[in-house]
């Protein structure tokens, strides 16, 4: 089955072509940084509109790029939550009513399951089942993924999301947006010896999350430094180090209280280094296997959206002619996906 994705539940404007038979066909996704850059974080009306100026010439592009034809897709998937609700509509329209018009089947997608099945694009995939740490802009989860569609959070975060404090961390550092990627290279031209942040949460029983202490605490120790570039740098270094040191202490965690041997991450700040190769350590040291999707499938993509929607729709699964969006929409409230799952 040929399965054409949509993504646009914030900032990232993406589309793909995934085929039961053949594995990926094609990717691309268009970053609204540009458009968000000056307001110094995402503006949800101004991603909708460019969601709606983007989306047509971005899969006309692929389409082009694959030779093939509108006509030569058998189902769409799309993101239909959680997500910035203006965003969401504007691809869950298009593919609602390109599925009409092509009469094939359409389903909305989960964000977050596209963000845990991701790794499946990989050659080497994981087995199920799985630990998956889920850490983007929006949420911070550790999940124990069982199979397709079976999902048991085991911690999540109580307050901002781990990427979430990397921006607003950058923001306050006057690094701009987006601060994730912005003050993790920073963070490499500090001295981890000059500041120690706090672990939240790490001193008491427990998965869940909690990272909005830190930003302040970031905001404190730069007023009371020197407040040079060295300092601004050395204070990204320990918040980085604290983020993905709680991060790491978690999965030690989850992975101790459930037995799993497998261990996956997801997710935008998936990205970073830091965090890859302290979980590497680890997965070494407690003899598991650790799954690091490719960085372009750890930030938001399409790739994703039509992995997890052929597996519905292969399934037997798809939605009616309503078009679906919800802007919170919790993982457990997905059915299971039949004999696949
Ligand atoms: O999954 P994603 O692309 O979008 C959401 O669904 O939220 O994740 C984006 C998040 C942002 O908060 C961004 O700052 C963070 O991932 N991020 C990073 C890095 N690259 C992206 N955080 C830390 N270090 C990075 N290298
Ligand atoms: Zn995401």
């Amino acid at each position: 089955m040929r399965v054409l994705g949509i993504e646009t539940s914030c900032d990232d404007t993406a589309v793909a072509i995934y085929d039961s038979e053949q594995g990926l066909l094609g990717h691309e996704v268009y970053t609204q940084t540009i458009v968000h850059q000056q307001y110094g974080g995402v503006v949800p009306e101004l991603a909708a509109r460019d969601h709606l100026q983007k989306l047509l010439p971005v899969l006309n592009s692929l389409l082009a790029k694959l030779k093939l034809k509108k006509t030569e897709l058998q189902g769409i998937a799309y993101t239909a939550g959680p997500g910035l609700m203006g965003a969401l509509l504007v691809g869950a329209s298009l593919g609602r009513a390109l599925a009409w018009a092509l009469a094939i089947p359409s389903i909305g997608v989960h964000h977050l399951e596209g963000h845990l099945l991701a790794p499946m694009l990989e050659d080497n995939s994981p087995a199920f089942p799985f630990i998956a740490l889920l850490v983007s802009g929006g949420h911070t989860l550790l999940v124990d993924v069982k199979g397709l569609g079976n999902y048991q959070i085991l911690g999540e975060s109580l307050d901002d999301a781990a990427g979430e404090s990397f921006d607003k961390t950058a923001k306050l550092l006057g690094l701009g947006y987006p601060g994730g990627p912005a003050l993790a290279k920073l963070a490499l031209q500090g001295d981890p010896s000059q500041y120690t942040f706090p672990r939240p949460m790490t001193d008491r029983p427990g998965l869940d999350f909690s990272f909005s202490g830190l930003k302040t605490f970031a905001l404190n120790t730069w007023l009371n430094s020197t407040q040079t570039e060295q300092s601004k740098a050395d204070i990204a270094c320990a918040f980085e180090t604290a983020v993905v040191d709680t991060l790491v202490i978690k999965c030690r965690r989850a992975l101790t209280q459930t037995g799993a041997k497998r261990l996956v991450i997801a997710g935008g700040v998936g990205a970073n280094q830091r965090l890859r190769q302290q979980l590497a350590g680890l997965a070494e040291k407690a003899k598991v296997e650790v799954f690091f999707p490719r960085l372009e499938f750890c930030t938001d993509n399409a790739a994703m959206i039509a992995y997890a929607g052929c597996q519905r729709l292969l399934a037997g699964q798809s939605d009616d002619f309503s078009i679906k969006a919800k802007a919170r929409w919790s993982l457990t409230e997905l059915v299971g996906i039949g004999a696949l799952g």
